[in-house]
């Protein structure tokens, strides 16, 4: 090719060159237009290849015309990549624009379960009167759940409670009573006296409706000590029923038959709503059951090892279901089991 040909191809390279800068949209599209032209296999790269066929004197030539190719080219390329970073930042930065005034967005917080806000209720109000909250097995041994709480086999009473049986001797614990002889047995009454509250879930064979489940939860309380009467007893369930139904509220204990206590009672508190004049809640008697307990029966200390002579206690028992159901006007114990959401957020926050 002769040089002039030559001559005239780069120059027209520089302008085609130049036009397809200045029309490229994106520094992409400008990368692109390098490589086109200067690249290993681009269109000038093709025309420097003809330098070793042209004579001495033409070679200088198309040297001036290919540096010229790059001035052009580089000054154009440098202005439009300017011009287009800057187009592109702003573009970025325009389509990540924060409206500082738009609300934010809460995440949505859980809340805690209505039982588990009433049972730490219950067990702040004993803690702060000295007792400690202790845990014990749901799946419980007949020795426990049954022997040591008096009801020995065949005993009638046995079937005041039906029973989920695993095996002969092991049981899903029908009440938080065999706590008791847990703790009981592992105490050091040198140190002092026992005071003590257990609560847990507790299983029976109940057909579910609005006031049975064949799960609930209960809690335990035991005290024993040197000369504790049902004076003891009655002061301590007056303070309870007070602090978790208002502080004009009277207890009443009506004689009653559990076969860990003698004498057994069971506990009323007079009605929150009506205060005792009488309505639905109460059903017209102005009062409303809440608890059983009593004096522990001597053998049943005994079981144990500890010694009724020395010593004497109360102890009483109450589902948590119950004061819930009471305090919050529930209808249905099964509301507490059916996770639905509409049902636990009417219970936010309170206790934390
Ligand atoms: N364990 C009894 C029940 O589940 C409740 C109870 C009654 C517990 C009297 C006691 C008590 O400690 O003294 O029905």
């Amino acid at each position: 090719m002769s040089i002039d040909t030559l001559q005239q191809q780069t120059q027209s390279l520089a302008e085609a060159a130049q036009k397809e800068i200045s029309e490229a949209h994106s520094t992409q599209a400008l990368q692109e237009i390098r490589v086109k032209y200067s690249g290993k296999k681009g269109e000038l790269t093709a025309i420097s290849k003809e330098m070793r066929n042209l004579d001495n004197d033409e070679k200088p030539i198309l040297g001036k015309a290919i540096s010229e190719f790059h001035n052009v080219f580089n000054t154009h390329f440098a202005e439009k990549e300017t011009a287009l970073k800057e187009q592109e930042l702003k573009a970025q930065l325009e389509a990540e624009t924060l409206d500082v005034t738009l609300p934010g967005r809460k995440p949505t917080t859980g809340t805690r379960h209505i039982l588990t806000q009433t049972r730490e209720e219950i067990e702040d109000f004993f803690l702060g009167l000295g007792y400690q909250v202790v845990d014990g097995p749901e799946v419980e041994l007949d020795l426990y759940n049954f022997e040591k709480m008096n009801l020995p086999k065949n005993h009638p009473a046995r079937d005041m409670q039906d029973t989920f049986y695993i095996d002969d001797e092991v049981m899903l614990r029908t009440h938080t009573s065999p706590v008791q002889a847990r703790t009981m047995e592992t105490h050091d009454f040198d140190a002092g006296p026992l005071k003590m509250i257990s609560p847990g879930k507790v299983f029976r064979r109940d057909d579910d409706d609005a006031t049975h489940s064949h799960q609930f939860q209960q809690i335990e309380g035991l005290v024993i000590d040197k000369q504790v009467t049902l004076a003891d007893l009655k002061g301590t369930l007056l303070l309870f029923a007070r602090a978790m139904f208002g502080a004009d509220r009277d207890i009443r204990l009506r004689p009653s038959y559990f076969p860990f206590t003698e004498p057994s009672v069971e506990a009323d508190i007079s009605c929150f709503k009506c205060g005792g004049a009488g309505c639905h809640i109460c059903k017209q008697t102005g009062w409303i059951e809440i608890l059983g307990s009593g004096i522990v029966h001597p053998d049943v200390l005994e079981m144990s090892g500890v010694n009724a002579d020395e010593y004497s206690g109360f102890a009483f028992g109450l589902g948590i279901e119950r004061v819930a159901m009471l305090r919050h006007n529930i209808d249905d114990i099964r509301h507490f089991y059916q996770n639905d959401t509409r049902f636990l957020t009417q219970f936010k926050g309170g206790h934390q």
